[in-house]
């Protein structure tokens, strides 16, 4: 047993699962970029009122899952969790708005919520996320939809887009009054939890878990309903853009988000598989203006990579794998050979164990190596090298300029 084991929650991600990991980013990253996303990287630690302030007192990440601690002057700071109100606070901080007619950013990196761990919930989890500044169209939340969904292609991942709209500052006022009088009507079959929201936070009571309120709402009054002439332009107009782009869509009228700073579009992508959350997102049009900056629409998402990564059917494949074995007294020219294929974009080890060619054959197996490159003393005079495929046994000799053009 180690002396030390991680701290809860707080994983170490390493090998295949690290592989996996890996080809998410790798897919997410070129997708963003291909859409001409720039990247920003952000501080893991922001003052704590970021986050209050963006996410909202009453949410459950703000209330119960940051963790936060004050500096050596007593002022509150916070281990992000989320990206979006940093990038929000940066995008203000840095006057970017002033930059370009519209910015688009992403950012990646860990994540910190004090939940309850459990199979692809963790305390410190890995995000990307994007975010598009400055454009009120419903192209842009088409645009994010899009991306996300073809994250999912790229990674052959099955999994559906659900989508709702949550109205804006004219039109939601009345869908609470209306959400808050159902809740009352019937607060006997809800949750101790959902009797505290239902004052505080009325609409997160559409997503609570536990079966009976599940139930309880389902009569509950739908946003849809009650949008304004604008949102529900602005809604109508993106269910057209995701037909044009060939989006399959399910609409959720209890989708509603755990975070305050939603309006209007709210999406997330749903693995069927493992019932969980992989992506989500929605818009935000007043959140850079409640953080003090000029009124700017914007509207983003984040994936989980943990939880995408768990999904991946195959691993990544990796290019083969060389061992160059030296026989003999020929270490200096093996290290040369090493040069030249790895100068030819080869995965290349040198064997560091020195026995016989036997040994170091079984050596390369344990390795998992493609290919073993012996290079004994007659190799040496030659100038050529002996390649061995492992996986069918078959041995030939190159000589080192064949094998340039060669290999
Ligand atoms: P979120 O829904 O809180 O949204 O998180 C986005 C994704 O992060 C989730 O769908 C899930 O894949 C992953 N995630 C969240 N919590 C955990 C956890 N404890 N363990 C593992 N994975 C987790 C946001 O964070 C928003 N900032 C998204 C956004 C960007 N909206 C607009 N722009």
């Amino acid at each position: 047993m180690a002396e030390f084991i991680s701290v809860r929650g707080f994983h170490d991600i390493f090998g295949e699962e690290l592989d996996k990991f890996n080809a998410v980013r790798r897919a997410v990253r070129r997708i963003l970029e291909l859409h001409n996303f720039e990247e920003v990287i952000l501080p893991v630690v922001e003052y704590a009122e970021v986050f209050q302030r963006s996410i909202g007192e009453a949410t459950d990440i703000v209330q119960k899952e940051m963790f936060v601690f004050p500096d050596k002057k007593g002022r509150l700071l916070a281990l992000r969790p989320e990206g979006t109100a940093g990038v929000v606070r940066a995008f203000i901080q840095h006057r970017l708005f002033a930059l370009k007619p519209y910015t688009k950013l992403f950012y990646e990196g860990p994540m910190f919520r004090y939940e309850r761990p459990q199979a692809g919930r963790y305390r410190q989890f890995h995000q990307i996320g994007a975010e598009v500044f400055g454009i009120s169209d419903p192209l842009a939340d088409a645009e994010v939809i899009n991306i996300s969904y073809k994250i999912l292609k790229e990674l052959n991942i099955d999994c559906s887009v659900e989508i709702n709209s949550i109205g804006c500052r004219v039109c939601r006022p009345n869908y609470r009054k209306a959400l808050v009088e159902y809740l009352n009507r019937i607060a006997g079959a809800l949750c101790q939890d959902c009797i505290d929201r239902k004052d505080r936070n009325p609409l997160r009571v559409l997503d609570c878990k536990v079966p009976t309120c599940k139930e309880a709402v389902k009569e509950a009054p739908k946003t849809l309903n009650f949008l304004c002439q604008d949102c529900e332009k602005h809604h109508k107009e993106l269910l057209d853009y995701l037909e044009s782009l060939g989006i399959p869509y399910v609409e959720n009228p209890n989708l509603v988000r755990g975070l305050d700073y939603y309006t209007k579009t709210v999406f997330e992508i749903v693995s069927q598989e493992l019932g969980i959350t992989v992506i989500a997102g929605g818009r935000y049009d007043y959140l850079v203006e409640e953080m003090g900056g000029v009124p700017t629409p914007a509207v983003g998402f984040a994936v989980g990579v943990e939880r995408l990564s768990m999904l991946l059917k195959e691993l990544p494949k990796k290019p083969p794998l060389y061992i160059v074995i030296p026989i003999g007294n020929t270490i200096g020219y093996a290290l040369k050979v090493c040069e030249l294929l790895r100068e030819r974009g080869k995965r290349v080890e040198l064997s560091y164990k020195r026995s016989s060619v036997k040994k170091q054959l079984e050596l390369a197996n344990k390795l998992k190596a493609d290919y073993a490159v012996i290079v004994g003393e007659d190799e040496m005079k030659e100038e050529s090298i002996s390649i061995k495929n492992l996986h069918t046994g078959e041995q030939k000799k190159y000589s080192l300029k064949g094998l340039l053009s060669e290999v």
